[in-house]
């Protein structure tokens, strides 16, 4: 019986190496946040609460930068997240894409910017309708005796003006992650596929796990 080497396996019946897998993992994830359709665009973001409860929501992948393994994501620096990222700098983000039947599962630590280059570059490429959110007079999560739009309710469907959307950048975060493991899980009828990489110091550990 002829023996499958140790560092192939089947996807899709495309063969891919660990390295390779590794390699088209980072690059899915470098082309999503300017791809309309890619299922990576958005992700959920597991946290865990000063009182250490578990908490999670769905944020959207902005940037990725596959040499320093870090992805990032913006946020109202007044949401209940930043004090949680605060506490607890380790997080978790899912990614799910339905149509590869891709799931990965990958721990990253974060830091938040906010009065900083980094903050300030990343804003000045947000377009009006997203800097529309941190125009909010309100703390995100805070209770309102009637629905609250999330911006001043005087601009209704209207973009603020550039000018006027800069009232917004005190309240804008952008969350870098830098990602330490993925878990990576491949579904098929052919058999499924998993495999673990771990980036420590420049390094890459590469493995295939049982499913
Ligand atoms: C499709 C989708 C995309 C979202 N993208 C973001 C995002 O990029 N950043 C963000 O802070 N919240 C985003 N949200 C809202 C969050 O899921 C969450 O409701 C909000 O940030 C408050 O979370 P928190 O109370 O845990 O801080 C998104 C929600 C959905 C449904």
């Amino acid at each position: 019986m002829e023996l499958t080497p140790k560092s192939t396996a089947r996807i899709d019946n495309s063969g891919l190496s660990l390295t390779n897998l590794d390699q088209d993992i980072w690059q899915q994830l470098s082309a999503a946040p300017t791809e309309k359709n890619n299922r990576f665009k958005q992700y959920t973001l597991a946290t865990a609460t000063p009182d250490g409860l578990p908490d999670a929501r769905i944020v959207v992948l902005r940037q990725v930068d596959e040499d320093s393994r870090s992805l990032w994501f913006h946020t109202d620096i007044r949401s209940k997240k930043i004090a949680q990222l605060q506490t607890q700098p380790e997080v978790l983000l899912l990614f799910w894409d339905d149509e590869q039947q891709v799931q990965l599962r990958c721990r990253a630590s974060i830091t938040v910017h906010t009065d900083n280059a980094e903050a300030s570059n990343q804003w000045a490429k947000t377009w009006e309708g997203n800097r529309k959110m941190y125009l909010s007079e309100f703390e995100p999560g805070s209770v309102r005796p009637e629905p609250y739009p999330g911006f001043p309710v005087t601009l209704g469907e209207n973009l603020p003006s550039c000018e006027a959307s800069e009232a917004g950048r005190p309240n804008f975060a952008v969350i870098e992650c830098r990602v330490a493991t993925i878990d990576y899980l491949h579904l098929s009828r052919a058999g499924q596929t998993r495999a673990r990489f771990e980036y420590t110091n420049g390094a890459v550990n590469r493995e295939w796990l049982a499913p």
